[in-house]
């Protein structure tokens, strides 16, 4: 009996051996589904506060899952569907490093797609202006080239946007030193006018 119990855990071995690229690309799906309850089919999110995440770099993903994963970008409290709460903090905890890599590539593969909102042409002129002058440099091609090594802003819903700026502004987002030189002179008026920039890109 304990030749064929061998024999069996041997079998059982290699069938999983054979079976494990499979099994690491259906836990791959299986992890971004429930991304998606939240991040919208694909990462294109359908939830004003919530960012799409489609088409960012995998570089950029991994960056930032690793930052919440350790607690160096703090997670906004969300409320799901099913009315329970959580925030991107407890999210990422849950990953661990390959499944940090594997879901960056996920979403890397897919297309942004950006939103459709009104906006106010006239002010999003102004915020163009803005960006090129002190934004461009880093936030590439009006914020849409995910060769930058940051998220993609034109396009993102204005309620993400305008929290995200909020934050920056209140020192509760961490950016680079570079970037928060130019950020802190900003007041209200241009803020609005470089949200509206990024809204009005569709
Ligand atoms: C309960 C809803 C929820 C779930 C589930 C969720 N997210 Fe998020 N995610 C958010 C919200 C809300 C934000 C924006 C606010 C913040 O920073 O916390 C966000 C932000 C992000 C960002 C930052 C994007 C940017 O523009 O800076 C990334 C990347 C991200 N999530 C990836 C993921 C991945 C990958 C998963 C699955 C493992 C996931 N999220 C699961 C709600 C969620
Ligand atoms: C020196 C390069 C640099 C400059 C200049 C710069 N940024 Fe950034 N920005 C970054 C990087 C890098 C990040 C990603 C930070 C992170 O997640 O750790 C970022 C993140 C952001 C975010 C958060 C996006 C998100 O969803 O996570 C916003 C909003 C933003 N920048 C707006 C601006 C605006 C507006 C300007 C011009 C006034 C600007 N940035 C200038 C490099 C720069």
């Amino acid at each position: 009996m304990r030749i064929n119990k061998n024999l069996f855990a041997l079998a059982l071995g290699s069938a999983l051996l054979a079976l494990s690229p499979l099994m690491a690309n259906a836990g791959v799906n299986e992890m971004a589904k429930k991304c998606d309850e939240c991040h919208g089919k694909g990462g294109n999110s359908t939830k004003e506060k919530v960012p799409t995440i489609a088409g960012f770099s995998a570089a950029t993903l991994e960056d930032i899952l690793t930052q919440y994963k350790e607690g160096d970008r703090k997670g906004v409290e969300f409320k799901k569907d099913d009315g329970t709460k959580t925030d991107m903090n407890a999210v990422a905890k849950k990953l661990s490093e390959a499944d940090i890599k594997a879901l960056a590539k996920h979403y890397a593969a897919q297309k942004f797609k950006p939103h459709k909102q009104a906006f106010d042409a006239k002010l999003a002129k102004k915020g163009a202006k803005l960006h090129d002058r002190k934004c461009e440099k880093c936030h590439s091609d009006g914020g849409t080239n995910p060769e930058d090594d940051a998220a993609l802003l034109a396009g993102q819903w204005r309620a993400y946007l305008e929290e995200q700026f909020q934050l920056i502004k209140d020192r509760d987002r961490h950016v680079p030193k570079k970037m928060w030189k130019k950020f802190k002179k900003l007041n209200d008026a241009k803020i609005k006018a470089l949200i509206e920039y990024y809204v009005s890109q569709q």
